[in-house]
C-alpha cells in the first residue's frame, strides 16, 4: 500500500517544501487536506496495466474521464492503475480509492460509496465532493464489466445484453481475420 503520512509530525511539510508553484498552497487554501494534496502531487496510482484483466471508462457530468485499470486473480483485486482528465479532487480521489480496495474480493469493492473515499482523504472542498463520484463509478462500472464477462481485452463473443456490442464485434472481426 502507498505510505502517507510517513512524516509524522507534519505529513505535508516535506511536500509543501518542494512544491515551487504555490500548487498545494493553492489547493490548501481552497479546502484540501493535507492528504488529499499528497494524493494529488505524488499519483501514486497514475497510469495504465498492460495486463490488466478489465480496463473500463467512465465519462462524469462534467465531461472528466476516469479510465480504469483492474488485475485479479480468484476475484481479489490484486492491482490497479487509474488514468484520470480532471480536476485535483477526481485524482486525490481515485488514489485513495485504489488504498481503500487494493487487495480486497471484487464483491468488497463493489460496496465502496462515495463516504469510504471521502473519509480517507480526510477532507475536499464541498464543491469537489461530486468528483469522487467519478472514481467510484469507474470502479463500480469495471467491476460490473468483468464479472458480466465483457472486457475489451478478452476474447469474449457477443451476449445477449452487451454494453459495447460495436467494441465486441470489432474485436472478434480482428481476431478471426
Ligand atoms: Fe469533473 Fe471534478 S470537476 S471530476
Amino acid at each position: 500500500m502507498y505510505s502517507l503520512n510517513s512524516e509524522k509530525k507534519d505529513p505535508s511539510k516535506s511536500l509543501f517544501e518542494k512544491d515551487t508553484t504555490g500548487e498545494c498552497k493553492m489547493l490548501s487554501d481552497c479546502g484540501y487536506s493535507d492528504t488529499a494534496i499528497q494524493y494529488y502531487m505524488e499519483k501514486p496510482y497514475m497510469g495504465s496495466l498492460p495486463d490488466a484483466d478489465q480496463v473500463s471508462e467512465m465519462i462524469g457530468s462534467c465531461g472528466d474521464t476516469a479510465k480504469i485499470f483492474l488485475k485479479i486473480d480468484q476475484d481479489k483485486i490484486t492491482d490497479i492503475r487509474y488514468q484520470i482528465l480532471g480536476c485535483p479532487g477526481a485524482i486525490s480521489a481515485a488514489m485513495a480509492t485504489v488504498d481503500i480496495v487494493k487487495g480486497k474480493s471484487i464483491d468488497q469493492a463493489r460496496t465502496l460509496n462515495d463516504g469510504h473515499v471521502f473519509n480517507k482523504l480526510v477532507d475536499l472542498p464541498a464543491k469537489k465532493h461530486h468528483c469522487i463520484q467519478l472514481a467510484v463509478k469507474a470502479l463500480h462500472k469495471a467491476i460490473d464489466e468483468y464479472k458480466n464477462g465483457h472486457s475489451d481485452l478478452k476474447d469474449v463473443g457477443c451476449q445477449s445484453v452487451c454494453s459495447a456490442p460495436l467494441d465486441c464485434c470489432k474485436n472478434n472481426t480482428i481476431q478471426s481475420s
